[in-house]
């Protein structure tokens, strides 16, 4: 892919590595560029580097309309060497694909959109975190502008890729054990829907159930099926419990579930993790009992943002509040989640090509 370069003049950018004072939060930053490529005519053409800035779209665009508008979100982090590493960067990009075909978006080859991540993070280097537990996080979407106002899918698309330096998602990091509120009023996916995928509209749809979860003093809903019966996500995690003996249990992905790439990463660790990943459907009422009982004795959820969010306690719509353990993180969460940071960091070894070094190409 020929990428265009038009970069900020050098007395615009970042000359120096970024030492931020503070947690630099989640999400909140920008570096100076950002990649652009569209789609016309049948094909993504006019891959380009441009200064981070507002793009022009017409008013009739129509994934303002009808929402057709996919993104991912994965991170980089730095190694000892002082190189930038991706992590399982090719999963983001099949779940891309897999997200666009569920709304109708054309296929984006998964090596373009790698070229297009590396090289602007190879542009954009400087703006690393330098910070205990930073990253950059990455952030592809791709959204149509056809100026159209027929229901169908567009004929014109953009991709774009933006990195935002970040810190923890939540400030407390995996340190805090958090509350969820199980809900039986909202629901984010139905058997047939676009719940697989990361479709903009889901999120927007979860905007309202997040009010009521923050209204309980929860931190997100854990949603369940739509007959209120199986334990499917939370809001942007997937769920997991710990048995007592260890066993690590993820509810079975449908279609209903987005695919969590860290989900997919436990379960392929298996061995590595001293401990048992399986998947299994997950039915509300004996997930209850068997905290209740002492046989669930951790749980959290798993993602990209958080990594590992270890949950204390449930509550229901009618108040009833359910702890898990003794409401604290737990022994097994914190070993996945040090176990998985330390891969991320290099400071142990990853399975084969998950870890991917960003190549010095732009002086
Ligand atoms: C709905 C939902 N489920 C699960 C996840 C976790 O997926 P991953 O581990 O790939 O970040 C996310 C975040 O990407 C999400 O938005």
């Amino acid at each position: 892919m020929d990428i265009k370069y038009t970069l900020k003049p050098a007395s615009e950018r970042r000359t120096e590595p970024f030492r931020p004072e503070g947690n630099v939060g989640f999400g909140n930053l920008r570096t100076d560029h950002m990649f652009l490529m569209d789609y016309r005519d049948g094909q993504w053409q006019d891959p380009r580097i441009v200064p981070y800035g507002p793009f022009e779209m017409a008013p009739g665009a129509m994934s303002l309309h009808y929402g057709q508008s996919i993104f991912e979100g994965a991170k980089a982090f730095m190694h000892e060497d002082g190189e930038i590493y991706t992590f399982r960067l090719n999963k983001n990009a099949e779940r891309m694909n897999r997200s666009a075909e569920i709304v109708c978006i054309p296929n984006l080859p998964e090596q373009m959109q790698l070229a297009a991540i590396n090289a602007l993070i190879d542009v954009d280097r400087l703006w690393f975190p330098m910070q205990e537990g930073a990253c950059l996080y990455i952030r592809p979407f791709i959204f149509a502008t056809e100026d159209r106002l027929s229901v169908s899918p567009s004929n014109q698309y953009t991709f774009c890729v933006i990195l935002s330096p970040s810190g923890a998602y939540y400030s407390a990091g995996v340190n805090q054990a958090i509350r969820l509120l199980i809900s039986k009023q909202f629901h984010r996916a139905v058997s047939g829907g676009t719940g697989a995928s990361k479709a903009a509209g889901n999120y927007a749809a979860s905007l309202r159930a997040g009010k009521a979860a923050a209204a309980y003093g929860a931190a997100q809903v854990l949603y369940l099926d739509a007959g209120n019966r199986q334990i499917e996500e939370v809001g942007a995690m997937n769920h997991f419990h710990i048995l007592k003996d260890g066993t690590v249990i993820i509810p079975s992905f449908t279609d209903t579930i987005l695919k969590s790439i860290t989900s997919q990463s436990m379960l392929e660790l298996g061995d590595l993790l001293g401990c048992e990943v399986r998947q299994e459907t997950v039915m509300l009422d004996k997930f209850i009992a068997d905290i209740e009982a002492g046989e669930i004795i951790e749980a959290g959820g798993f993602g990209t943002a958080a990594v590992v969010s270890p949950v204390g306690s449930y509550i229901f719509e009618d108040g009833r509040v359910v702890t898990v353990g003794n409401g604290e993180v737990g022994e097994h969460t914190l070993r996945l989640y040090r176990l998985y940071t330390d891969m991320q960091k290099g400071l142990v070894a990853a399975p084969p090509g998950w870890v991917q070094k960003v190549e010095r190409r732009q002086g």
